[in-house]
């Protein structure tokens, strides 16, 4: 008997919204998923858009109504790449439709709103999963790992960042990034560095933390002569404590010049270290601390680190970004069809979304606010 279908419909047809179409589009060529997935149905602004992104990303239809879209009966999945003010309305009503809901970050635009997304979906028992791609990287896995069998010691330290460039133009215009609900560097970068410290450390308990708008206005689009001020913040940084007693920093940064995709940390340990940037994803950099030998060895990601196998044979091919979303939509159907849970789900993405706020919170207080 052939596998079941999967059908999915998708919300969104922009940066993420075809790369989400490519994952669902190539997992199953790559790993021994449950079901197929079925590319029923595209949701969009409008019609046209819809109909458009439809036949040009390999789904069966297109609607401009997403509520539509999520009632079908031919739909299981409901990803949703519209922009953040829209996660919260669009996945609600994939609970009450009892469908799957694949969301991307951050969850929604405030923490509260994200508690109640995440009680209505434990309420309804659907499987969810936010999209914090970049833990899905297999030497992201390695680093946790690592840490866990105790190799570098007792953790001492903490130094992340998520720091881009593409907000870096005074002329860069005004989006759903910069939307006053939900937007701004923090949230928007800063949610995959806090994800991704949430992940190899724990519970982040205690922040301090310091927003800065660079960049007063911004044009309303691009190329307008038009200006409006801008609210949300350009550049964060922070102090954080995690639970576990460790102390650190983070930033959160979309005006930094020359950087395209600079998520990348460094984790300092009583017997050694650890060092990543997204920007050399398939290498991990451990620090021994060995007399003569010092110093930081460079790990290279291959088929001794799972799933890297099912893509390539052999080290030193690589990885790119898009595979970390097939690796993630692979858990999300195991997930779906009753295989283990794959996280982050709603529950973890509201506990990042609250950071952020904390942060936030902290930034206009001046002080330290617990979680
Ligand atoms: N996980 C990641 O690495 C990552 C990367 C980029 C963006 N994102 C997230 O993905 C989401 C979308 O970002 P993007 O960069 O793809 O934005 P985008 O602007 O490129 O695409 C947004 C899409 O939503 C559509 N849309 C807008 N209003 C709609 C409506 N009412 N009904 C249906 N569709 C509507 C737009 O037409 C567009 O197709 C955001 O939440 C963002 O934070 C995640």
């Amino acid at each position: 008997m052939g596998k079941p279908d999967i059908g999915i419909g998708l919300i969104g047809s922009g940066f993420m919204g075809r790369c989400h179409a490519n994952a669902f589009r190539s997992v199953s060529g790559l790993f021994d998923v449950p079901g197929e997935p079925r590319l029923r149905m595209l949701a969009d602004a409008s019609p046209a858009l819809a109909s458009a992104a439809a036949d040009a990303l390999g789904f069966e239809r297109g609607t401009g109504d997403w509520k539509a879209l999520i009632n079908d009966p031919s739909i299981d999945i409901v990803s949703i790449t519209a922009p953040n003010v829209l996660h919260a309305p669009m996945a609600h009503e994939a609970i009450n439709a009892g469908k799957t809901v694949y969301c991307e970050k951050p969850l929604s635009t405030t923490a509260a709103i994200a508690l109640e997304m995440t009680e209505a979906a434990e309420a309804a028992g659907v499987v969810t999963l936010v999209g914090f791609n970049f833990l899905r990287n297999p030497m992201i896995r390695l680093a946790r790992d690592i840490i866990g069998s105790g190799e570098i010691g007792e953790v001492t330290g903490f130094r992340g960042r998520h720091a881009e460039n593409y907000m870096a133009s005074p002329d860069a215009p005004h989006s759903f990034r910069t939307d006053p609900q939900g937007g701004g560097a923090l949230a928007d970068i800063g949610s995959h560095i806090i994800s991704m410290a949430r992940f190899l450390l724990g519970p982040i308990s205690q922040v301090q933390g310091d927003c800065r708008t660079i960049f007063p206005t911004r044009p309303v689009s691009q190329g307008s002569a038009d200006r409006k001020p801008v609210v949300v913040d350009d550049m964060t940084h922070a102090l954080v404590q995690f639970e576990n007693g460790v102390a650190g920093s983070l930033e959160a940064n979309w005006a930094a010049t020359g950087r395209t995709m600079d998520l990348s940390w460094e984790i300092t340990g009583t017997k050694g270290a650890l060092a990543f940037g997204q920007e050399s994803m398939n290498e991990l950099l451990l620090y021994r601390d060995e007399k003569g030998r010092s110093g930081y060895t460079r790990i290279e990601a291959g088929p001794d680190h799972p799933p890297y196998g099912q893509f390539c044979p052999a080290p030193g091919h690589h990885l790119g970004f898009n595979d970390l979303k097939v690796i993630e939509v692979a858990q999300l159907l195991a997930a779906h069809c009753g295989g283990p849970k794959a996280g982050p789900d709603f529950r973890e993405a509201y506990e990042v979304q609250r950071t952020v706020e904390a942060i936030q919170t902290s930034s206009q207080t001046r002080s330290w606010v617990a979680l």
